[in-house]
């Protein structure tokens, strides 16, 4: 098995591995002039340069801080056509909901991408997911959602999986916006065909669901994610992104891994995420690009509640394509702290896809990591619109 020793780091910076809750987000561990060895993809000792084993390849960094590869838990990066019309005419005062409700905004995008083979939305996807692992991203959520039927559903998932190993995704099955008529068949039918099918064929590992004025409600919420977990799925939900309808409340309830979005939510969705062991994911793109409130993430955070940051890269509500950003925009508009936006980036960020083995630069942990430009840790949350990682390692490899 090839060893190697990383050398010459100016900083190691990292959260402690597993998920961090309210105030231990900022527990960081900064050690100074620092080595670290990896062998089989696994960091296996972090330590100072005179102490380390002597057989293994020596890798010099040159002199840069080094942090745990970012990991975005909330990607629609699968899609096609464009949004730009919806975008001019929202910048010109046309809500975002108005124009779901008058059948563009997703369900526009729905027809595009089901007009789309598996091979166009690879296509579509691959440099989307490029933009994304250069920003920092060692592992990404990838979600279906804008299938026309079922089977542009399954043809999403299957573009995910043609691009799952190469690109480190996650997949997850969105139940997005209901059909204008049938939607109590359609609920049932995603319950008794779509999720057994998607389980048959090893498409996803979560079920996702869009519970919103314009979208499902509690009850159709509550029947789609009992299914998923009597099929051995994970939940996570779109909740609070308009309106507090009770999705957060429901996916506390029945121990979802994540609740995302939540720019609607008040002190008792608040409260419900810090009783439970569900992450609050949130998603400051969509404040940026919608101009929307920004989710409470300092209230979260001092609440005691397990916060999570993602681009929720997607054509509609937020076109960002930097994971790195999405950590850098959750300091300015949710009030995370440099520390915070770090933990929420990493090892909260694997706990909202339900994985523990990454997200923290300690031994027994993938080597997934990120070398960036600077001496300091701190440029990765302050830079904007500039790329300050210089090199992505995923298993102690170069990519
Ligand atoms: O996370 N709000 C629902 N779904 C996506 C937006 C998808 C779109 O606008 O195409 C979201 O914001
Ligand atoms: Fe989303």
């Amino acid at each position: 098995m090839t060893e190697t020793l990383f050398t010459n780091i100016s900083q190691l910076v990292t959260p402690a591995p597993g998920m961090q809750r309210g105030a231990a987000m900022r527990d960081l561990t900064v050690i100074p002039d620092v080595a670290m060895l990896v062998s089989g993809g696994v960091i296996r000792w972090i330590g100072p340069r005179a102490d380390a084993p002597s057989n293994a390849q020596e890798h010099d960094l040159g002199g840069v801080a080094v942090v745990p590869g970012l990991i975005d838990p909330h990607t629609h990066a699968v899609w096609a056509g464009d949004r730009l019309a919806d975008f001019e005419a929202r910048v010109q005062g046309v809500p975002y909901e108005e124009i779901l409700a008058r059948g563009g905004g997703i369900r526009s995008s729905m027809r595009a991408t089901g007009a789309a083979s598996v091979d166009d939305l690879v296509a579509l996807a691959r440099p989307r997911l490029e933009a994304l692992r250069d920003s920092g991203a060692t592992s990404m959520e990838v979600k279906s959602g804008y299938g026309m039927d079922f089977d542009a559903e399954l043809r999403m998932l299957q573009a995910v999986r043609a691009l799952q190993t190469e690109y480190g995704l996650v997949p997850t099955l969105l139940i997005h916006v209901p059909p204008t008529e049938g939607r109590a068949e359609y609920v049932q039918a995603v319950c008794h065909d779509l999720i057994p099918g998607v389980v048959r064929d090893g498409l996803a590992t979560a079920v996702d669901v869009f519970t919103e004025r314009e979208a499902f409600t509690v009850a159709e919420t509550r029947a789609i994610l009992q299914a998923a977990k009597t099929h051995g799925l994970q939940t996570k939900l779109h909740a609070d992104q308009f309106h507090a309808i009770g999705g957060t409340e429901l996916a506390c309830e029945l121990g979802a891994l994540s609740v995302d979005h939540l720019e609607a939510s008040g002190p008792a969705q608040i409260a419900a995420l810090a009783a439970s062991d569900t992450v609050a994911t949130i998603l400051p793109g969509v404040t940026l690009h919608l101009g929307l409130p920004a989710a409470p993430g300092r209230a979260l955070i001092n609440a005691g509640a397990a916060v999570a940051v993602g681009t929720d890269l997607n054509p509609g509500s937020s076109p960002v394509f930097s994971t790195q950003l999405a950590l850098a925009l959750a300091v300015r508009l949710c009030r995370l702290t440099p520390a915070e936006a770090l933990t929420a980036s990493t090892v909260n960020a694997a706990a909202a896809l339900g994985l523990s083995d990454r997200g923290a630069l300690a031994p027994g942990q993938r080597a997934d990591f990120l070398a960036l430009h600077s001496p300091d840790w701190r440029d990765l949350p302050y830079t904007l619109g500039a790329n300050p990682v210089r090199n992505v390692f995923v298993g102690g490899i170069p990519v």
